[in-house]
């Protein structure tokens, strides 16, 4: 790859979009920014527009819009808002590839306008493919458009089974670090405060995925990308806890032959393989160095002390819609707890009480989407209500 790609970020303000323009910078001029969108942060948005001069960037409301308009010199670049401001950055016309980074189910529209416009889009919005995994992968194959994962432990998958046959696949084990509360046990998890969960030990993420790596809802919503991405069964994809982080995740074969990928903890490894598939970057980043990391150890996930990763196989196995509510119900309960309004450990009983009573039904079009999303928010809302009064 020797000329220029020209990329559009979706979600540039958070802490994979951050990371994604780190990587830009290092690539000495491999990669050129056409498109940018973030949310509300519009200070950092306005020193990206003055670094990389998109031609297009979109932020959530005509207020913040006029905001950025107000902070930006030149006039070169166009300032839009709103689903239609974040529908034209995903499909303006000279970006090559689309990064899919905003957090939540807020990822789905613009990742659909993207592949629907025929574009490559490099994935971290993993909740788009748990809540319409069927409709965006089917809109991929379409229209030709590849779908290259950035969570590290797809990105490692992706790279294990390239060059291999789909036939010869037996499963996907994809590697857990356990979370921060791994050791807790049931009493002192529903102490665990919004601060505690933020703060990973091993990695700085957004707050909601910080959130859901807390919960092991993170590796259940992986299970579900997994299944999508590389089009396998639930039940040929297991997870297992490994601390240290370096095997990313692995891939067995028929014939019992395993390949695993390893490599230092920095997301900027597997953005940076994303962006430059199918081949690679020199990104002057250290070494892995086994002697210092010391043995590697592997665990049986805790389904009972972290119930939200069993929550979502189950779901998972029921498909259509059941993995649209979970995910719905996931993003209220966990946007309730970071907001101080319940405790950790009724994140969990929120989404059963969704999913468990949930009027299941297929996907057909993003309507039928849309409209099971605002439901399980609905549910989700009510149960939270009720557990306050
Ligand atoms: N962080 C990681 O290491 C990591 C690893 C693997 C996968 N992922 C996945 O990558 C995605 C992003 O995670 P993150 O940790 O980067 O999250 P984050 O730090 O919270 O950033 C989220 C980004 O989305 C924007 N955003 C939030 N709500 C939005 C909305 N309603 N409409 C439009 N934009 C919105 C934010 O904008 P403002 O900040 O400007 O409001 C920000 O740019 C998630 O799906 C996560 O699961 C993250």
């Amino acid at each position: 790859m020797k000329e220029t790609r020209r990329i559009s970020l979706l979600g540039s303000t958070g802490s994979i979009g951050t990371k994604v323009l780190d990587v830009v910078r290092r690539s000495k001029g491999r990669f050129s920014v056409n498109g940018l969108a973030a949310g509300e942060n519009v200070e950092l948005l306005a020193e990206q527009i003055r670094q990389f001069r998109p031609e297009i960037v979109s932020v959530m409301t005509a207020e913040l819009a006029d905001q950025v308009r107000s902070m930006v010199e030149f006039a070169d670049t166009e300032v839009l808002y709103g689903k239609e401001g974040y529908k034209a950055v995903a499909t303006v016309d000279d970006a090559d590839l689309v990064v899919s980074a905003m957090v939540g189910a807020a990822g789905l529209i613009p990742t659909l306008a993207a592949l629907d416009a025929g574009k490559d889009v490099a994935l971290a919005n993993k909740e788009s493919l748990v809540t319409a995994g069927s409709l965006v992968t089917s809109l991929a194959r379409e229209k030709g458009a590849a779908l290259i994962p950035i969570d590290s432990e797809h990105s490692a998958i992706f790279q294990c089974l390239r060059g291999h046959r789909k036939e010869d696949v037996r499963r996907i084990v994809l590697t857990a670090s356990g979370g921060p509360f791994k050791d807790r046990n049931r009493d002192e998890l529903v102490k665990v405060t919004p601060e505690e969960a933020v703060r990973h030990p091993r990695w700085s993420m957004g707050a909601k995925i910080s959130v859901d790596s807390a919960t092991l809802m993170n590796k259940g919503l992986e299970v579900i990308e997994a299944r999508w991405l590389f089009d396998i069964s639930v039940d040929r994809i297991d997870v297992v806890v490994h601390p240290q982080s370096i095997v990313h995740s692995m891939v067995e074969f028929i014939d019992g032959s395993v390949l695993a990928q390893m490599g230092i903890l920095d997301m900027r490894v597997p953005i940076a393989y994303a962006l430059a598939w199918p081949g690679r970057l020199d990104l002057d980043l250290p070494s892995l160095n086994l002697i210092e990391s010391g043995s590697l150890s592997f665990e049986r996930p805790h389904f009972e002390k972290f119930p939200c990763l069993g929550l979502a196989y189950d779901a998972a196995r029921k498909g259509g819609t059941a993995t649209t509510a979970l995910n719905a119900a996931n993003e209220v309960a966990v946007e309730a707890f970071l907001q101080g309004r319940m405790g950790f450990t009724a994140i969990q009983e929120v989404v059963r009480e969704v999913i468990e009573a949930f009027p299941v039904e297929d996907i057909r079009d993003l309507d039928d989407v849309l409209k099971a999303d605002a439901l399980a928010r609905l549910r989700a809302e009510g149960i939270i209500s009720e557990k306050l009064t």
